[in-house]
């Protein structure tokens, strides 16, 4: 072969990767409103950063005629890149080609660009659009997503692991998804279920749609599933590339420092009067948390499950931190088991990756029910719990109205090892709130006091309130270092991650803890 042939001959085999599926079903995608995978990669990254890796791979199965049907690349686009100029690994399914199920050969390029993300601490992010294990490939293929399942369980808390949800995925493609640190889904064009309507329709007779079943709404609000819903490709991408910035490549590595023109010292008087002076009264915990971050801004992760409790990411003094309040606006920010399992896998990340967490807590204490004790609130309540107790980042929680209860010790108190506890003038820390407590300790002398029950109540209730609902009985204790003034909330954080900057705690040896799962 001339030199010319042989040059051609890449350029040949380069065109035939390039086209995956071919024009038609690339149409298809199109028409669906999908990116290609490439066309998402070229978004995803830095312009012109991607290095693609094993372009020329095919498949070697043989059964089915499949010997007869080989595409370059075989429908999986592995590689490395740059966001914001930091390393990426990056693979994304090909749908055209064989709906971008996964070979034992694809299952193999994903494996090299997982390990290589672990020797080299780099973040890596998946775009799904699969229909899970190539069926005519039998077990090599359940063999292949073993072996990524794998890499994906090591790499957790190591490297973080970002998955998109861009088309319908089902079985290995939403079980290797499920074990990465943050799903994010496309709205009316993504799917995930283990499996699809009709499989249901022939087992349990049940009739469901694709979207009722397994759309970015089921997964975002109901399942709890996916943390993030983006209304098109393009915004999915952007979000992945907005949530980097908050994260480090790696666990050893500390997370970007944004520079601010924002002051660190600055106050905030409409903070005094957010939190209203009846204690029933809802109010929105979110304009806290915007009033004290950098620029006031706040990136919210599982914005619409479990809407009792925010949490998210900001920057306190250009650095990153993780926001986790009790939101008084929904069921009186109540912790109940999607909000337990919510704040304790948030809390968990954070932990893992060195991100300090400020809590912001207004909790009226556990919901009750039979609902929540039948779904398994005490396991579930415990995770959060245990998920505190473990962390040993900076953790810094401020006291804005109600700590009930076990509550209180859950949602980082100074008992589970928090560094700094702040509460405001209005903070209310007692084992239940007034009412309760005394319709409790005073059942008798009320139901004695006849016509006169309800004001004894009443002038019980003030009492235990006087007593106990506030911050001073804990603050004499040291529970809580100091009561300040709402307006200095962002001084008093930033001032407390300062000063932890060079914490280090440590856990006993141990293989690994048992968190009540
Ligand atoms: C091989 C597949 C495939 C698969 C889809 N295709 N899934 N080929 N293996 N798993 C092919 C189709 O044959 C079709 O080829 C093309 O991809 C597009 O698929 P359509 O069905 O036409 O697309 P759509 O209607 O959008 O439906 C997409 C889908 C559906 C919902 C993903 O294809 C589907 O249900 N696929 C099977 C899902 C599944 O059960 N996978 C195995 C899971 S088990 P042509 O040539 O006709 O265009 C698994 C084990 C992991 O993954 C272990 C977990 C713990």
């Amino acid at each position: 072969m001339k030199l010319e042939e042989k040059l051609n001959e890449l350029e040949r085999r380069n065109q035939a990767a390039h086209a995956g599926g071919g024009a038609e079903r690339t149409e298809r995608q199109h028409e669906a409103g999908k990116m290609s995978a490439r066309e998402r990669i070229d978004f995803l990254l830095d312009e012109g950063s991607f290095e693609e890796l094993d372009r020329l791979v095919t498949h070697s199965c043989r059964d089915f005629g499949m010997d007869q049907k080989k595409i370059p690349g075989d429908g999986f686009v592995t590689g490395y890149g740059r966001i914001d100029g930091r390393l990426v690994y990056v693979f994304a399914h090909d749908f055209t080609v064989f709906g971008g199920s996964l070979s034992l050969e694809n299952a193999a390029k994903v494996c090299k660009v997982m390990d290589l993300a672990m020797k080299t601490g780099a973040p890596i992010i998946g775009l799904n659009d699969s229909g899970g294990a190539r069926i005519q490939e039998g077990v090599a293929s359940l063999a292949g997503y073993a072996d990524i399942f794998l890499r994906n369980t090591l790499a957790s808390g190591v490297v973080p692991q970002i998955s998109a949800i861009m088309g319908p995925c089902a079985g290995g493609a939403v079980y290797s998804p499920a074990i990465t640190d943050f799903i994010f889904m496309v709205d009316h064009s993504s799917y995930m279920f283990v499996t699809g309507p009709d499989v249901i329709k022939t087992v349990t007779h049940e009739d469901v749609t694709k979207e009722e079943l397994g759309g970015a709404h089921t997964h975002n609000e109901i399942s709890g599933v996916a943390q993030f819903i983006a209304s098109k490709d393009e915004e999915c991408l952007q979000m992945i590339r907005e949530l980097l910035s908050f994260l480090p490549s790696n666990n050893r590595d500390g997370a970007p420092i944004r520079p601010t023109s924002d002051s660190p010292d600055r106050s905030q008087p409409e903070l005094d009067s957010i939190v209203p002076a009846e204690s029933d009264q809802p109010y929105d915990i979110k304009r806290i948390i915007l009033g004290c971050l950098d620029e006031g801004y706040f990136f919210e992760v599982q914005e619409h499950f479990a809407k009792n409790i925010v949490v998210g990411f900001g920057r306190l003094d250009g650095k990153s931190v993780g926001i986790v309040a009790n939101q008084p606006q929904v069921l009186a920010g109540c912790l109940d088991i999607n909000a337990s399992l919510k704040a304790a896998r948030f809390v968990r990340f954070c932990d893992a990756f060195s991100i300090p967490i400020v809590t912001f807590e207004d909790v009226p204490g556990f919901l009750p029910g039979t609902e929540q004790e039948y779904g398994g609130i005490i396991k579930h309540g415990a995770k959060l719990l245990y998920a505190y107790a473990e962390a040993t980042v900076p953790k810094i929680t401020v006291i804005t109205r109600k700590a009930y209860g076990g509550a209180y010790c859950v949602m980082g108190s100074k008992h589970l090892r928090t560094d700094v506890n702040y509460a405001y003038p209005t903070a209310e820390i007692a084992v239940m709130g007034p009412a309760g407590a005394v319709n409790i300790l005073y059942r008798r002398e009320i139901a004695e006091a006849g016509d006169e029950a309800e004001s004894y109540r009443q002038a019980k209730i003030e009492e235990f309130r006087e007593r106990f609902a506030n911050p001073y009985t804990a603050a004499e204790k040291g529970w809580i270092d100091e009561v300040i003034q709402p307006r200095n909330t962002r001084p008093k954080l930033i001032a407390a991650l300062r000063m932890l900057e060079n914490k280090a705690d440590t856990m006993p040896r141990k293989k690994h803890g048992n968190i009540p799962l």
